[in-house]
């Protein structure tokens, strides 16, 4: 035992140097650090240090001397508190207390003691609730996650106090709806992902960002979307979504990565009306894996100019409608991608082995065909009720007939006043004429 501290002293003598100490990952109760290992490092000039991957089931900085601490690594310990009370004020910028054991934040962990925070992680938790004064202290933050924690209670005010923030990550926090003031604050605000919660409506975001990522969420329609700075759009996974308008991106005028990849029920992909300015700095589209059959030819423009299209694993159904796609000829081997489903004699071919020719629509046939079943049994109806008629009302000679001068036109006037007719016919030639 007291080799082994020994040599870890030595290690961290060597470490000094640079004012950085990694202990991550040596099973390091606080015990441990707090009674020996401190004693062997000058712990004042200390600037980082990491204690990832221990066993500290709290840390109070009462027996530690961090003052010039910048960055703080407690991840993977077994944390259920953290407190900041002994000194009047730290300079730590990073603290990571992400995959703990913490169920709420206490009154003296994010104090105003810490408030030079612009890192914090305090991901995969077991925090409840994030309230109105959680965060009050923590004015310059720049980097939030609270991922992955089962939240109950986010108050919409929660992060009233952000106006700094540039990267927050909200993915997995139970939250069936974000209220529209949550974000309000945060006008710098660059990269937001707000995946894996069952929300259906998009929340209020702000203009600023540039990275957003819905996947995995309940969202049923994304349309109203302007953001002049977005560059990357990610809506993977989303398993309501059933069409997507790309004229719904048209204010995405930055966009240079959209990936809709496994959407489940999403069939309809289109531009309409056909528009071939929109989007005009994408460069990755992705669609793989979602349930398209097919794809009009108003994606032409976007799809001639996106360098990297993925369409593979769609069910794919190769008729005359995919042909344009043959003709494109693109380099980017985005018909190399498409490997047809239906109908059975393409089934499992690549579309671009496929000759035009090949490519055909059955449609037509079948309306054809449904047309004359549909004649038929109207004629077999007619004969039908006509026989009911004749036998329920008699024979023909009984039937009256109107008179001349009446508005109903029957066959007895017709032929009576044949030579009206003519003269009717002559008149409207007349006035083709003129
Ligand atoms: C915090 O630690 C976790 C677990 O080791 C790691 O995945 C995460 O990237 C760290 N967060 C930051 C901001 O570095
Ligand atoms: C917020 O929660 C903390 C505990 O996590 C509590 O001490 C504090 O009083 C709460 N603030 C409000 C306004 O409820
Ligand atoms: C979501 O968070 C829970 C804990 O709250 C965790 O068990 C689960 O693995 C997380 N899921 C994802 C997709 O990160
Ligand atoms: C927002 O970002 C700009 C440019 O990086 C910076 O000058 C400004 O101070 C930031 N605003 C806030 C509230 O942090
Ligand atoms: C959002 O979070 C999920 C889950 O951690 C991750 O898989 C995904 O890559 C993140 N999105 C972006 C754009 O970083
Ligand atoms: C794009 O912005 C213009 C001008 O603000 C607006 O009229 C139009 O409705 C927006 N389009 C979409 C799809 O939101
Ligand atoms: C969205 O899809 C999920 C999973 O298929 C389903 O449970 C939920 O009811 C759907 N929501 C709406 C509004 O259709
Ligand atoms: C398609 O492009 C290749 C080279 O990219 C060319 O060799 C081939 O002749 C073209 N086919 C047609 C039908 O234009």
């Amino acid at each position: 035992m007291w080799t082994y501290y020994f040599l870890l002293s030595l290690c961290i003598i060597t470490q000094v140097q640079s004012k950085q100490i990694d202990l991550s990952y040596r099973g390091l109760k606080k015990e441990d650090f707090f009674a020996r290992l401190q004693s062997t490092i000058n712990i004042r000039e200390v600037t980082d240090l990491n204690l990832k991957g221990n066993r500290f089931d709290n840390f109070i900085d009462c027996s530690t001397h961090l003052d010039h601490m910048k960055t703080l690594d407690l991840a993977e310990n077994h944390l259920g508190q953290f407190l900041f009370l002994c000194n009047d004020g730290y300079a730590l910028e990073s603290l990571n207390v992400s995959h703990n054991f913490l169920e709420y934040i206490d009154d003296s962990s994010l104090n105003n003691k810490v408030s030079k925070l612009k890192i914090l992680d305090l991901s995969f938790n077991k925090l409840s609730t994030i309230n109105e004064t959680m965060l009050q202290h923590m004015k310059i933050l720049e980097f939030l996650s609270v991922a992955s924690n089962p939240i109950v209670n986010l108050h919409e005010n929660a992060f009233k106090n952000q106006k700094s923030m540039i990267h927050l990550d909200l993915t997995n926090v139970s939250q069936v709806f974000f209220p529209s003031t949550l974000f309000k604050a945060m006008t710098n605000l660059s990269y937001l992902n707000i995946s894996h919660n069952k929300i259906e409506i998009l929340p209020y975001l702000p203009l600023s960002l540039e990275e957003l990522d819905i996947s995995s969420t309940n969202i049923l329609y994304v349309d109203n979307l302007i953001f002049p700075r977005m560059m990357k759009f990610y809506m993977n996974h989303m398993p309501n979504i059933t069409e997507v308008v790309l004229n719904d991106f048209e204010n995405l005028t930055m966009l240079e990565i959209l990936s809709m990849e496994n959407n489940p029920i999403l069939s309809e992909f289109r531009v309409w009306p056909p528009n071939s300015r929109i989007l005009p700095r994408l460069q990755h589209l992705s669609v793989r894996g979602c349930a398209l059959e097919t794809l009009t030819d108003d994606l032409r423009p976007i799809m001639q100019r996106v360098s990297i299209v993925d369409l593979q694993n769609n069910p794919w159904h190769c008729d005359c409608r995919m042909q344009w796609v043959n003709r494109l000829n693109l380099s980017n081997e985005l018909s190399r991608e498409i490997k047809c489903k239906t109908p059975d004699q393409h089934t499992k071919k690549i579309l671009a082995e496929i000759p035009n020719h090949e490519l055909v629509c059955v449609e037509i046939s079948t309306i054809g065909y449904t047309a004359i079943l549909v004649s038929t049994t109207i004629i077999l109806l007619v004969i039908l009720v006509g026989g009911f008629w004749i036998f329920w009302k008699g024979p023909l000679r009984q039937w009256s007939l109107p008179k001349r001068g009446t508005e109903t036109v029957s066959y007895k006037n017709v032929v009576e006043s044949s030579n009206d007719l003519i003269s009717h016919l002559i008149v409207a030639d007349d006035h083709n004429d003129e």
